[in-house]
């Protein structure tokens, strides 16, 4: 495993009750972009250890809703938020209870290998997934945010994204620790409704 200083934002995420670093990059999302809303309903891909939805989950509220998936199991316990063991290329559209989302979530990140055009080619799979999601059941109006390896493939989605969204935005928030070649994508205001409820 490659070497990982614990930097500032390990010590903040401790010291703020936050069960990974991460929650910086979507706080920071967030504060740009205002994401999410009181009352919203997050689908949030790829949640373990559940840092994002721990953001998720102060900024929607008691009325808001969150449903969590990943390969691994959760165990941060959020009022608000309920979270299943599932592959994402396995999504099952019961966890939503037929609600549309109003903004869908994913930080997912394959296992590297090592090999870069092998784990940019299978972050950009997860990408695809997304976007699968968001066609099906992401609201008309509702936002997107994910993350993606870098790569020859960031175009295709940026162009898929754009056909969609009304606005597409790339960033790297300032928690991305230096050298990662982790991107995050940001898509405002879908312009359909979703094609399944
Ligand atoms: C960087 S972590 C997410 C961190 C999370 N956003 C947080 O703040 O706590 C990436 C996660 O993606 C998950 N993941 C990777 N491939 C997946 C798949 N096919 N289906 C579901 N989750 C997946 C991994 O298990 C891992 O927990």
């Amino acid at each position: 495993m490659a070497f990982e200083p614990k930097d500032r934002f390990f010590h903040k995420a401790k010291s703020e009750g936050f069960v990974a670093r991460s929650a910086y990059k979507l706080e920071e999302l967030q504060k740009k972009f205002k994401l999410m809303r009181k009352g919203d309903f997050v689908l949030d891909m790829g949640a373990a250890p559940g840092a994002w939805s721990q953001i998720a989950s102060k900024e929607i509220g008691p009325q808001g809703k969150i449903v969590g998936l990943d390969l691994k199991e959760i165990s941060v316990k959020l009022p608000n938020a309920k979270f299943y063991v599932m592959n994402a290329f396995e999504f099952d559209p019961k966890i939503l209870e037929g609600r549309n989302i109003n903004c869908l979530l994913s930080d997912m990140a394959p296992n590297t290998t090592g090999i870069r055009n092998t784990d940019q080619a299978r972050s950009f799979d997860l990408c695809e997934q997304v976007v699968k999601v968001s066609d099906e059941y992401l609201s008309a109006g509702g936002h997107l945010v994910m993350k993606i390896f870098e790569g020859p493939d960031v175009e295709k989605l940026i162009k898929d994204l754009g056909r969609r969204f009304a606005q597409t935005k790339r960033i790297k928030p300032e928690a991305v620790r230096k050298g990662s070649f982790e991107t995050y994508f940001v898509a405002i205001n879908k312009k359909d409704g979703p094609s399944k409820v």
